[in-house]
């Protein structure tokens, strides 16, 4: 039998109306900032929740730019934890600022608010929880810290907790439209969402080199816009999204059914959490012959910006953690070859 592929998920059957999607952008001769990224915007506000959407290049922009709209600068401390994948923290850098890296639970491989409020200090100017593989994160128990909440929800779209989704539960949230996430796009993207004017409002002239009418400057920006074709693929694609993250969640109930927690320990879903399974992520002590582990080296140990800081939480997700095939193509004769793998190995 071929090998379970880690990343289950195929566009194929969606090729046809993706080409419509492109022939009509390729046709119309509006590539920037058009209908498509304005209808995108005001669909995917809608899916999440809250009452702004602004595209931007890619989740890392996203992130950076949603920062610097929050107020961030040179000199502020950012909280974020250290293990996620490295542009969280190259967000807070590129603006002058210091990640403050708190630790993790190494059971949901997510912040609390007891390893949050451990790493803030009078400097701390936002905190950026990240939903990591898909799993939530305790944004609510973070809303009262007195900085902003930032969620780095670019592996949670499509995810909820107490029936908010990601995105909706702190000030202002950051997705990723990278080909490997939930919702994909044919190339980079990436948006930001918030309830607050003044901040959407920001970040919307920050996307376009601050600059309201593309005439006058009052800030340094960026060139970071959502283009008009990956806009028109994201509107194929967003009305699946919630039936595949049914299909996530059928493959997730397969590996419990077929005995997986036997030899690994599972993934742990908050209680009120609908989990996205960006990722199906294991713990085991023991190499495992399937998979593949991520962020071995957490952020803070990375050459470019190691911190002295001791992060134990952290240290053991980054050690232990192994991603299992996932995706909404995965069959059950593909799950049960993965436990059998994962079974003949302990
Ligand atoms: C947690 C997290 N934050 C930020 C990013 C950055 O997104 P992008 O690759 O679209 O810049 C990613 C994606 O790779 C991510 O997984």
């Amino acid at each position: 039998m071929a090998e379970v592929p880690l990343f289950a998920s195929s566009l194929e059957p969606y090729h046809a109306r993706l080409a419509e999607a492109l022939e009509r952008v390729a046709r119309s001769g509006r590539y920037i900032l058009g209908p498509e990224v304005d209808a995108f915007e005001e669909e995917f506000a809608r899916y999440v929740g809250v009452r702004h959407c602004v595209g931007v290049a890619n989740g890392t922009d996203a992130l950076t730019i949603a920062l610097k709209a929050a107020g961030v600068g040179p000199g502020d401390e950012v909280v974020l934890p250290s293990f996620t994948f490295y542009a969280t923290a190259e967000a807070a850098l590129v603006l002058g600022a210091r990640p403050a890296y708190c630790d993790i639970d190494p059971e949901t491989f997510n912040v609390t608010r007891e390893t949050v409020e451990a790493a803030m200090t009078p400097r701390t100017k936002a905190i950026v929880p990240v939903h990591l593989f898909g799993n939530l994160a305790p944004v609510p128990a973070l809303r009262d810290l007195g900085v902003p909440v930032i969620e780095d929800a670019a592996q949670a779209v499509g995810g909820a907790l107490g029936g908010v989704r990601a995105g909706a539960l702190g000030h202002a949230a950051t997705f990723s439209f990278f080909p490997s996430k939930n919702l994909p796009c044919l190339g980079d993207g990436g948006a930001i969402v918030t309830d607050d004017d003044d901040l959407a409002e920001a970040a919307r002239i920050l996307r376009f080199h601050g600059s309201v009418d593309k005439r006058t400057f009052t800030e340094v920006g960026w060139n970071s816009r959502l283009d008009e074709l990956q806009a028109a693929v994201l509107r194929v694609l967003l009305p699946e999204l919630d039936g595949w993250i049914d299909r996530r969640r059928g493959v997730a109930e397969m590996y419990e059914r077929l005995g997986l927690g036997e030899h690994v320990e599972l993934p742990r879903v908050p209680d009120g959490a609908r989990h996205a399974y960006h990722l199906y992520v294991v713990r085991s002590e023991r190499e495992l012959p399937i998979g593949r582990g991520y962020y071995r080296t957490p952020v803070h140990r990375q050459p470019a910006i190691a911190s002295d800081v001791e992060l134990p939480g952290t240290e053991e997700a980054a050690r232990t953690n192994q991603a299992l095939p996932m995706g909404t193509d995965l069959t059950e004769d593909q799950v049960r070859e993965v436990v059998e793998c994962v079974s003949g190995s302990t």
